[in-house]
C-alpha cells in the first residue's frame, strides 16, 4: 500500500510503498479515506512524544476516518506499530474506533476528533463546567484551543477567557465564543496580574492548558494565593498539551495555600474508551451546529512537501487517494 514512511525521526516522512496490514486478533484494517495532521501526529514522527512506541521505518499519524471490511464509516485511533494514520489501510483494535454520524464529512470527522478529545473529557468528567463560573483555555489559538473555546461555550460555560499568542487568530476566536481576549507576550507579568483580575470577575474555576511553560507559570500564580478560592469552588488546572515547554516551576507552597487543583489529561491519564466515549456526543453537537472547523484537504501524496505545518486556522487533513 501507499503511505507516509518516517525513515528517520526529525525527517519529514516519504510518500512510499508499506507492507499491507492483516488484522491481528480482535483488529480490522480499515480503508483509510482522511487523517489530520495533529501537534501530537508531528512529535510521534520525530519520536518526542511521551506515547511514541516504535522506530522507523513506521507509517505517520495517530488516527484517521475510513471505512471498515463490513462498510461501517469509523474514526479510528492508535493502529497497530508500525502502522499508522496516513496510509491507504491501517489495523485497528475494535476498541479503538467509533462510528461517525452520516452528517459529518470524513474530512471534518477527522480534523476535530483529537482536539473534541483534548477538552470532552476534561470539561465533562475532569472539571465540568458550571452555569454560574468561567473557563480559561491557555493557548486558545492552537486548532485543539479553537474547539475547547466552543465547547466550554456549547457546555453553557459563563464566561470563556482566551489566551494566545497571535493577535489576529486571537481576535477571532470572539466570533467562536471566547467573551476575554488575553495576548501571551514575552513577560509573564502583565499576563498574571490580567488573569488575576478576570478570575475574580468571571469566577474561572477551569482551566484548560494547552501550552505549559511561562504561561502556565503566570496564570497558576494568578490564580493562588490566600484568597483563592478552596473547597467545592476550588480552580481545576488541566494539563493537556506542552507546545511552550517540557516543565514549569511550581511553588509548593501555592498549592497548600489554595485549592487551585493541577491535574493532566492526555493519553495515559484515563481509560482510552473514555476519550473515545466522549466523540459520540461531540459528534451529535457539531451536527447540530455549534462549533466551526475548516479545513485543508491535500492529497497523501503531498505529505512530504506540506509536513510540519500545524496551528492554522484551517486543520491540514490528507487523503490517501
Ligand atoms: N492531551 C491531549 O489529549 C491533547 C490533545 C490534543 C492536543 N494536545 C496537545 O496540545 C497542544 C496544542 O495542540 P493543538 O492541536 O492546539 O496544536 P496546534 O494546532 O499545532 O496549535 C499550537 C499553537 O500553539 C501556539 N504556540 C506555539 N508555541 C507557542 C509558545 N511558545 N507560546 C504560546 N503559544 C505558542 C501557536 O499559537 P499562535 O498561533 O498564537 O502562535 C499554535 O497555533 C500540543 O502540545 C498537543 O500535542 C494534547
Amino acid at each position: 500500500m501507499r503511505a507516509a514512511v518516517v525513515r528517520a525521526f526529525g525527517r519529514p516522512p516519504e510518500y512510499g510503498e508499506f507492507p499491507d496490514p492483516e488484522p491481528g486478533t480482535d483488529e480490522t484494517v480499515v480503508r483509510v479515506s482522511a487523517a489530520a495532521v495533529q501537534a501530537i501526529t508531528l512529535s510521534r514522527a520525530a519520536g518526542a512524544h511521551y506515547s511514541s512506541d516504535t522506530k522507523p521505518p513506521f507509517v505517520a499519524g495517530i488516527d484517521g476516518v475510513g471505512t471498515t471490511p463490513d462498510g461501517r464509516r469509523v474514526y479510528f485511533h492508535s493502529p497497530r506499530a508500525p502502522y499508522g494514520g496516513l496510509a491507504e489501510r491501517a489495523p485497528v483494535a475494535a476498541a479503538r474506533s467509533a462510528p461517525i454520524p452520516a452528517a459529518i464529512d470524513d474530512v471534518t470527522a477527522a480534523a476535530v476528533a483529537v482536539p473534541a478529545m483534548s477538552c470532552w473529557l476534561p470539561l465533562t468528567r475532569v472539571a465540568p463546567v458550571g452555569p454560574d463560573t468561567g473557563v480559561l483555555v491557555n493557548g486558545a489559538t492552537g486548532g485543539s484551543g479553537r474547539i475547547a473555546v466552543q465547547l466550554a461555550k456549547y457546555l453553557g460555560a459563563r464566561t470563556v477567557v482566551a489566551t494566545g499568542r497571535d493577535a489576529g487568530r486571537l481576535e477571532a476566536l470572539r466570533s467562536l465564543g471566547a467573551d476575554e481576549l488575553v495576548p501571551l507576550g514575552a513577560d509573564p507579568a502583565p499576563l498574571r496580574a490580567t488573569v488575576r483580575g478576570l478570575a475574580r470577575r468571571h469566577r474561572i474555576r477551569v482551566v484548560l492548558d494547552y501550552l505549559w511553560g511561562a504561561s502556565a507559570e503566570a496564570i497558576l500564580a494568578a490564580l493562588g494565593g490566600p484568597d483563592a478560592p478552596s473547597g467545592p469552588e476550588r480552580v481545576w488546572f488541566v494539563h493537556i498539551g506542552g507546545v511552550a515547554g517540557p516543565t514549569i516551576t511550581l511553588p509548593g507552597a501555592l498549592l497548600r495555600s489554595s485549592g487551585v487543583t493541577v491535574v493532566g489529561s492526555g493519553l495515559g491519564s484515563a481509560p482510552f474508551p473514555e476519550f473515545l466515549g466522549g466523540l459520540a456526543p461531540f459528534f451529535e453537537a457539531f451536527v447540530a451546529g455549534h462549533f466551526r472547523q475548516g479545513t485543508e484537504v491535500r492529497p497523501l501524496a503531498e505529505v512530504t512537501a506540506h509536513w510540519g505545518r500545524t496551528g492554522e486556522d484551517r486543520r491540514l487533513v490528507f487523503r490517501p487517494a
